[in-house]
């Protein structure tokens, strides 16, 4: 039975027919406490999703269609360390990352907390010395620039982290995060820092990722064409990885290795030694207060009914525009500067965790899954893309995300402050999206009735908004916490493998094999399809 044959699905196609004529300007006239009564909290944030186009009972039929499906089960499975991984065999354990000290999960038989306590351990004296400017280089300089080499995982999870929590980084310790095997990534990256003065954390969990690689291998001819000597690299390299073997094998001494384990998966792993980069910069203890942040918000996802979960509500109401209304995509949407890589963040959170088309049991999807995951801060976005969002023939579900303390207030002579004119245009947004402007209230306005119909706005866009009181590293460990598990919630719904990533192999493998075509001196025999041969070919006629 695929999901669309359940009950709960065909109640909510009725329900979606019935319902898809009504505005949100009826269902807050119907009731006029809807906008705190459609609210729920967690962790420290706040969700408004009064302005979605839902009723009592769609909110009914939705968790219905999640009890129907599983996704307490599931959620309880992944807890508890079962193999939900079914197609790497895996464990799905982000949540014992940030498991306290004490507490007990197994994965076959083994108590993973204290490893996990150990490594977070190790992390804090390595990170206490080089804080401190007693982790010294080869020279016998302290290191003061740090340079995380990674891609994916290893990489977005520490560069948006790193970014979100500048407020309570360490200022002479400059970070730089390399990621793309174009040679200018690392180039531009390094060109103003001195070797000597350098620390490089190579992160990659297999420790096999060819971009990694090549970067890694750059650096270190970087560091030795500076410093001379082989033996300067191990008080310049140190690495993150799941792969022992492969980084002693490309010259770092497993002594400055931080472990994790196979249960992590890439995208979940920001909160493991992957974030190593991240606690350089805010210290042991602003990585602890992350944890704790992510640890109430699992604490929250497992514990509250579907009814007040976070997760879940958001999950849901994910599954309504995408599988009912046919939405294709999904804007987050943060109003703090600190977040301008979150929506870079999720993409690959939400996109590589639920881009699949095949169930749990082998078979094609009759359902859409994962949407595209888009945005970034506003207020830019506004005054670029959202004429689209308020006016366009698209129906794109938008996250609103800001905060009710500003890390750095800007007084305004004469005037209100920054933070208010930010927030304004937060509440302002999802005001006009809901609501919109009618014909009839512009031309009272005495616009004229041939250019009417392109002042008018329709509304009836829906917008969560989630509030916090202040960005802190709790407050941003419950924020990344709420979208792994609404991740979570919708791949378990749609009956589909949210952690692994086949999808990303095909293209690795052929470029593995163009590689060495385009190496080679002498014209090789080219065997793709024509496109490919021609621009091969090209390629080698004109570099
Ligand atoms: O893009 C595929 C992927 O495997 C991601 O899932 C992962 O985060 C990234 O590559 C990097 O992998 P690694 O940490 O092993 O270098």
């Amino acid at each position: 039975m695929t999901i669309t044959q359940t009950a709960a699905w065909s109640a909510l196609l009725d329900h979606h027919r019935a319902l898809e004529g009504t505005h949100l300007r009826d269902l807050f006239a119907q009731d006029a406490a809807r906008g705190e009564r459609l609210s729920a909290e967690g962790a420290g944030l706040y969700l408004d999703y009064s302005k979605n186009r839902v009723t009592d009972e769609t909110l009914t039929l939705l968790l219905n269609l999640a009890r129907e499906t599983g996704v307490e089960a599931k959620r309880d499975a992944m807890f508890a360390g079962e193999k939900i991984n079914v197609t790497e065999g895996r464990a799905v354990l982000h949540t014992a990352l940030r498991a306290p000290a004490g507490a007990t999960v197994l994965v076959d038989g083994h108590d993973v907390v204290p490893d996990v306590h150990e490594v977070l351990g190790r992390m804090a004296a390595f990170a206490d010395q080089v804080r401190a400017g007693t982790w010294l280089g080869y020279t016998g300089r302290p290191l003061k620039n740090i340079v995380n080499i990674g891609i994916g995982g290893s990489d977005l999870g520490p560069v948006m982290a790193y970014e979100a929590l500048k407020h309570y980084a360490q200022r002479d310790l400059t970070l730089r995060f390399v990621s793309n095997v174009d040679g200018t990534d690392l180039t531009e990256k390094t060109r103003d820092l001195n070797p000597a003065e350098t620390l490089v954390i190579v992160s990659s969990k297999t420790f096999t990722t060819q971009e990694t690689m090549a970067n890694a291998r750059s650096a270190r001819a970087w560091l030795l064409a500076a410093l001379g000597d082989e033996s300067a690299v191990a008080r310049h390299f140190v690495a993150v990885s799941t792969n022992a073997e492969a980084v002693q094998q490309f010259g770092i001494d497993t002594a400055n290795m931080f472990g994790f384990w196979d249960w992590v998966g890439g995208r979940y792993s920001m909160d493991s030694a992957i974030g190593l980069s991240l606690m350089l910069a805010v210290g042991p203890a602003g990585f602890h207060e992350l944890l704790a942040g992510f640890h109430a918000m699992d604490e929250h996802f497992r514990t509250a009914p579907l009814e007040s979960n976070l997760p879940a509500l958001l999950g849901m109401l994910g599954i309504w525009y995408n599988n009912f209304f046919g939405a294709q995509s999904h804007a987050v949407l943060p109003y703090d500067q600190y977040l301008a890589y979150f929506p870079a963040y999720l993409q690959q959170l939400d996109m590589e965790s639920n881009g699949k088309h095949i169930t749990l049991d082998g078979r094609a999807v009759d359902y859409q899954t994962g949407p595209v995951i888009w945005g970034q801060p506003g207020t830019n976005g506004q005054h670029a893309f959202y004429q689209l969002i308020h006016q366009g023939t698209k129906l794109i579900p938008c996250d609103f995300i800001g905060f009710c303390q500003t890390l750095n207030p800007l007084p305004l002579e004469g005037g209100a402050p920054h933070h208010d004119l930010l927030m304004a245009n937060v509440f302002a947004q999802t005001e006009a999206l809901a609501f919109g402007k009618s014909l009839q209230q512009v031309l009272d306005e005495g616009v004229p009735e041939d250019l009417a119909p392109h002042r008018v706005f329709d509304g009836n866009r829906p917008t969560n908004t989630i509030l916090a009181d202040r960005l802190t590293p709790h407050t941003l460990g419950a924020l990344i916490a709420l979208y792994e598990h609404k991740v979570f919630v919708q791949g378990a719904v749609w009956n589909i493998n949210s952690f692994d990533q086949w999808g990303v192999e095909l293209g690795k493998v052929l470029a593995g094999k163009i590689v060495p075509e385009l190496h080679a001196p002498a014209a090789p025999e080219l065997r793709h399809d024509s496109s490919t041969n021609a621009l091969i070919r090209r390629y080698r006629a004109r570099r």
